[in-house]
């Protein structure tokens, strides 16, 4: 090679591929600032190639990819399982990364609060900052982030209500702010929200309208009241966890749609029957779960939950004979769990001689029934407590000792 050509070459790699390689300094001084701001808890080892001198950031520094210079997507820790994590704070410097569309930190020991000026990266599509000690609340400017896809600040401490604004965020698809210590009321319409999870919270008062686009909403163990009415219209709903809250009044009858096959909505003060048909022409089948314990139900068990996978009914104040179909789902292994003990159900008619598949647990304790000829049926857990039978003075008018046909 002539030294003209090599000089032409050396050119030409500046031009093609240095430029490319160059991260922005305002970018590269941000990353220094994150770094000084976190430590790899002893075990993990995510900083080690973290070499502020590198030529190039982009290529080896771990959980940091670019794109025109500029550091587009942010993973802190490796998130490998046993990794410890990193511990510190986060750095508001994050903000200065001005083309950031994702950022992600793993589980770890990180503490101190969000920094709000993360809300200026209206770029951002998906922000999960997980399982760590994030403390102070939400930043309200989250609330400008209108891009944002997927927000997932579950298993921290935060605090405070909600901001308001996220609700409106359109390209909101995902909400999980699970396990923190988020207070206030909820708010109504998430646009086109498909999974929220705000479980574990001290959230209080009635569940407002919610957007029909849901398919996943877990609210379990709050404080929230009220009835469940606005949920009615939710058809795409397939999971629904409602559980540890203080709802009452009825169960809406759409809620019973063998295409939202998971339902918990034990430990309620719900009231009133178990629905007479099912929305839609077909059943519920393998797989279903279908949770209503430890509620104030009352009337007859209804055939059309039959074929339930999981059905727990335990702890209500459900009366009447348990439905043949329920006999047929057990014996032929169509339902796995039936648990109806702790009702003031008055007979069980089996033919003798019945025997469930292993698989089955069947718990009829503690009912207006004289349970103690198919004691070698059951199988149950131990809350049902010993007795097998209620106080006959409690089944006046329930009870019917001929559990035997
Ligand atoms: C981030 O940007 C702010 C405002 O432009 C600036 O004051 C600060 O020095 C920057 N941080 C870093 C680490 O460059
Ligand atoms: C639900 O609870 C509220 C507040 O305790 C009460 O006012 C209301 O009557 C209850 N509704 C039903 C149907 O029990
Ligand atoms: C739940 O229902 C029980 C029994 O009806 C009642 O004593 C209790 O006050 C209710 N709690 C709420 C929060 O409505």
């Amino acid at each position: 090679m002539s030294p003209q050509l090599l000089l032409l070459f050396l050119l030409l790699l500046h031009i093609a591929i240095l430029p490319s390689l160059q991260l922005s300094h305002v970018d590269l001084a941000a990353l220094a600032d994150i770094k000084a701001s976190l430590t790899d808890i002893p075990g993990s080892d995510f900083f080690s190639s973290w070499d502020i001198t590198a030529p190039d950031p982009c290529s080896s520094f771990s959980g940091v990819t670019c794109s025109l210079s500029r550091v587009s997507t942010l993973t802190l820790g490796t998130g490998l399982s046993g990794s410890p994590g990193l511990a510190g704070s986060l750095s508001p410097s994050i903000a200065n990364l001005t083309s950031l569309t994702q950022l992600i930190l793993f589980p770890g020991l990180v503490t101190g609060p969000i920094p709000p000026q993360i809300g200026q990266l209206t770029g951002l599509r998906v922000i999960s900052l997980t399982n760590n000690r994030l403390t102070g609340t939400i930043p309200s400017s989250f609330s400008s982030l209108n891009n944002l896809h997927t927000l997932d600040l579950s298993f921290n401490q935060l605090n405070g209500e909600i901001p308001p604004g996220l609700t409106r965020l359109q390209e909101l698809k995902v909400l999980i702010l699970a396990a923190n210590s988020l207070s206030g009321e909820l708010l109504g319409v998430w646009t086109q929200l498909l999974h929220l999870d705000l479980r574990k919270n001290k959230l209080t008062g009635p569940l407002r309208s919610l957007p029909l686009t849901l398919r996943y909403v877990a609210l379990s163990d709050n404080l929230l009241t009220g009835p469940l009415n606005s949920l009615q219209s939710l058809s795409e709903l397939v999971y629904l966890d409602l559980s540890m809250n203080k709802f009452n009044g009825t169960i809406p009858a759409e809620l019973f749609s063998p295409s939202s096959s998971s339902m918990f909505l034990q430990r309620n003060n719900l009231s009133g029957g178990l629905p007479s048909k099912l929305v839609g022409s077909t059943s519920y089948g393998e797989g279903s779960i279908l949770d209503l314990s430890h509620n104030f139900l009352t009337g007859e068990l209804s055939p059309v939950l039959a074929g339930v996978e999981s059905l727990f009914l335990n702890n209500n104040h459900l009366t009447g004979v348990v439905p043949e179909e329920y006999i047929q789902s057990v014996s032929d292994g169509t339902t796995k769990t039936l648990f109806l003990q702790h009702n003031y159900l008055s007979k069980f008619p089996s033919k003798p001689g019945l025997v469930l598949p292993d698989a089955v647990s069947l718990c009829l304790k503690y009912n207006c029934m004289a349970a103690t000829v198919m004691e070698g049926l059951m199988s149950c857990p131990a809350s049902a407590g010993e007795q097998m039978s209620r106080p006959a003075s409690q089944c006046s008018g329930f009870n019917d000792h001929n559990s035997i046909d």
